[in-house]
């Protein structure tokens, strides 16, 4: 009997020595993936649709499933109220409470936040999916539905890592706290007070947030260290104080449309550069380091070109496109309000058009200098026109980027995670797009966040036919195991 258990022990010592138990989990993992895909499958079919005020009782639902989820994990769950979310007409609504939970709470280990989102963009089968967006549906191994990808199954895929340990009663190899929104769609609305206001109690003894809501750029895995901010305008051109008729006033009045579009004209060249005075200043320099890293990105430029649909792109090598997709800033004009935008040939001389336009950031630029620099660039030309119209700009969005440093420990860890769950390197790479959450994070919890994301390249996100592969999300699920067992090997700072 004595000698049987010592036996075990040191069974157990040895198997300590070479894994944590990873072959383990993995198999355990396999073992349950329907189960996975089926929890993925009753997620989606929830239409917590945040953009869409009808949707919210929908999205209350949405928040209890993970409510029960994590408490069936016996973790410390509560929902927190963020308040209520004012509508346009005045009314109020209540916002849905974010969900935060705790596993494990031993003091000497590393705690981990991880950060998602159960909310989705808007979808209906008219829209041109081929499936019913809120019917999970597996085509080829690939599972069709709108947020399994964005930020469903990357959720599920954490708190089924959790899971997975505990199953084995493997410890969990840090403490895992969780903070699942409901408003990440339409701008994360009551989450940055909420973050602000438990600094000090639940952020207080979290040593690193992570984030798994984004994708990789090819079929091979990827950690994440930045993304772009946005500052998004209005410039509304006022003139007469009606709608008129070309042929009847056309040539008697200076039109807001052409005032408008020809100083929109002034803001970026057909190269790409920007023209607006000063914004270039605050740009960081491309240091050699990024380069490398920009050499060892699989990326395929052809590829890319055709699955946008464009016979040119506007740099022809992989370093220059990305480096504009990523880490320098860009224009581009969305739309303009009150033109003439329906099919026919109406003959109107709007009276009053309001052109949209954003300016994606990067460090080291200030969303409050670049408001100015865009303002009185706008102005100035318009100045030089001596119209009689009247120029309005305002800024709506200023969201900073983030950057991280990717030499950090937990980019290390990710890498060592990434071997072991896919046996390769990952890529380093940014995000074109805003997570303005991630800068909130930073900001007021100071702590290091760390991008890792299970999307595929091709999932189309916020688009017609949006999935998640099994194989990601799978795989991704037993990267999280390798993961907390990573991170947990980062001597606390
Ligand atoms: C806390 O963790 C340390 C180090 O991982 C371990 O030695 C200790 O036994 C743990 N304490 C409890 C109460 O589990
Ligand atoms: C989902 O789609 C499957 C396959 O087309 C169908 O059998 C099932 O009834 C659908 N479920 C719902 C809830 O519409
Ligand atoms: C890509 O463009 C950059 C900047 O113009 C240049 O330094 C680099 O040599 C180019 N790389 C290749 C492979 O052509
Ligand atoms: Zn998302």
């Amino acid at each position: 009997m004595k000698n049987n258990s010592v036996a075990v022990v040191l069974l157990l010592l040895a198997a300590g020595v070479h894994s944590f138990g990873f072959d383990e989990l993995t198999r355990y993992v396999d073992t349950h993936k329907e189960e996975y895909v089926q929890a993925l499958r009753e997620w989606v079919a929830v239409e917590s649709d945040s953009s869409d005020i009808t949707k919210r009782s929908e999205l209350h639902r949405m928040m209890e499933l993970v409510v029960e989820k994590l408490q069936h994990l016996g973790g410390k769950v509560e929902m927190v109220d963020i308040g209520m979310q004012e509508l346009p007409d005045g009314s109020t609504v209540a916002l849905p409470k974010v969900v935060t939970a705790e596993f494990g709470s031993n003091v000497s280990d590393v705690t981990v936040c991880v950060y998602g989102h159960v909310d989705v963009q808007p979808a209906q089968k008219e829209d041109g999916w081929s499936t019913d967006p809120y019917n999970l549906t597996d085509i080829n191994g690939n599972l069709y539905g709108r947020g399994a990808s964005d930020n469903k199954a990357p959720v599920l895929a954490w708190i089924h890592a959790v899971e997975a340990y505990q199953a084995l009663k493997i410890d969990l190899p840090v403490n895992v706290k969780f903070i699942i929104e409901g408003m990440e769609e339409t701008g994360s609305n009551g989450l940055a007070a909420m973050i602000e206001a438990q600094k000090d109690t639940f952020f207080s003894d979290v040593d690193y947030i992570i984030i798994s809501d984004c994708g990789w750029l090819s079929s091979r895995p990827a950690l994440t260290y930045g993304t772009r901010g946005n500052c998004y305008f209005l410039a509304e051109v006022e003139g007469p104080k009606q709608d008129l008729h070309s042929g009847v006033h056309g040539g008697t009045v200076i039109e807001p449309m052409t005032d408008l579009i020809g100083i929109l004209d002034t803001m970026i060249s057909p190269d790409g550069s920007i023209l607006i005075p000063g914004i270039m200043d605050a740009v960081s320099a491309f240091s050699h380091d990024e380069w490398r890293f920009y050499q060892d990105i699989e990326f395929d430029m052809d590829s890319y070109r055709a699955k946008i649909g464009v016979d040119q792109l506007m740099y022809n090598n992989k370093t220059e496109l990305l480096a504009h997709r990523w880490r320098y800033p860009t224009v581009s004009i969305h739309g303009i309000e009150g033109a003439f935008s329906a099919p026919g040939t109406k003959t109107v001389i709007p009276a009053k058009v309001t052109a949209k336009f954003s300016i994606r950031q990067v460090p080291d630029m200030d969303p409050a200098v670049v408001e100015k620099q865009v303002t009185d660039h706008l102005h100035s030309e318009f100045a030089k026109r001596k119209s009689p119209n009247k120029l309005k700009v305002r800024m709506v969005i200023g969201a900073k980027p983030w950057l991280a440093d990717p030499k950090h420990p937990l980019y290390q860890a990710g890498k060592a995670a990434v071997k072991r769950a896919f046996n390769t390197e990952p890529d380093l790479i940014r995000e074109g797009g805003t997570i303005p959450i991630a800068r909130t994070f930073q900001d007021v919890t100071e702590k290091n966040i760390i991008m890792l994301p299970i999307g595929g390249f091709d999932d189309g996100l916020h688009s017609q036919n949006e999935k998640m592969s099994r194989y990601n999300y799978i795989e991704g699920t037993k990267l999280f195991i390798a993961y907390l067992h990573e991170v947990a090997q980062i001597t606390k700072d």
